[in-house]
């Protein structure tokens, strides 16, 4: 979104795209609702307050992430005073959901240091785990993203192999379809509410369905994923 609730996003009206999402999302009738990031494209509060009433309208708690386009100060006040979670660790029945900020100021990559880290050093290893995060910590076949993705994801692998019970890692960014297994660990694109390209192309490729949103099904172990589209 945007400060003007009119604006154009790559052709698209984000508000309007937000608005189709939620019959599909209160069918779904989510336990959780994880935000990915580049929530907003220009920060502004008003943005965040639209944000937040849609989010409101699917019926369920919230957890969020920030993206690059998004300033963490700006979004903290209006999700706190709505009870939005921030994390770093959201519990999910059996589930340690692991919240992870890799953005920086003025960067579009990103970057987990050992601070951002931390959290999951502090997870039970006994329980299964998922990551979010906004940057892909994989290529995913697509040069316009790819070219700003998560730098040195070496460090998140690293942790990640030190946690046996990590199954997933889930990030924005990319607005596209992705899924790709690494090391028995499943690293899930959530597609865009506000413009989805085609898969592996090396631009921006218009054609693909938007907008959309990833739905998971968490078993005591085990998990099932897939998409939700309008
Ligand atoms: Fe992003």
């Amino acid at each position: 979104m945007a400060r003007d609730p009119a604006a154009s996003y790559r052709g698209w009206n984000a508000d309007a795209n937000f608005d189709r999402m939620i019959e599909p999302a209160r069918r779904w009738a989510p336990d959780l609702l994880v935000l990915t990031g580049d929530l907003s494209e220009d920060a502004s509060i008003e943005s965040y307050c639209r944000i937040r009433d849609w989010a409101c309208r699917i019926e369920c708690p919230v957890a969020w992430i920030p993206g690059n386009h998004d300033e963490r100060g700006a979004m903290l006040p209006v999700f706190e005073e709505a009870g939005f979670s921030s994390g770093p660790v959201v519990e999910a029945g059996s589930w340690q959901l692991a919240l992870l900020d890799s953005t920086w100021p003025d960067d579009p990559g990103g970057e987990l240091d050992e601070a951002r880290l931390k959290p999951l050093a502090e997870l039970d290893g006994g329980r299964p785990v998922g990551i979010f995060v906004h940057h892909q910590p994989i290529p995913v076949g697509a040069a316009w993203i790819d070219k700003v993705g998560m730098r040195s994801a070496g460090r998140l692998w690293a942790r990640v192999r030190e946690l046996p019970s990590a199954r997933f890692i889930a990030f924005g960014h990319v607005h596209q379809r992705f899924r790709q297994q690494v090391d028995g660990v499943e690293c899930l694109a959530c597609p865009s509410t506000a413009a989805n390209s085609l898969p592996g192309t090396p631009r921006f490729s218009a054609g693909e369905t938007t907008p959309m949103a990833r739905w998971f099904v968490l078993g005591e172990d085990n998990f099932r994923s897939g998409y939700l589209a309008a």
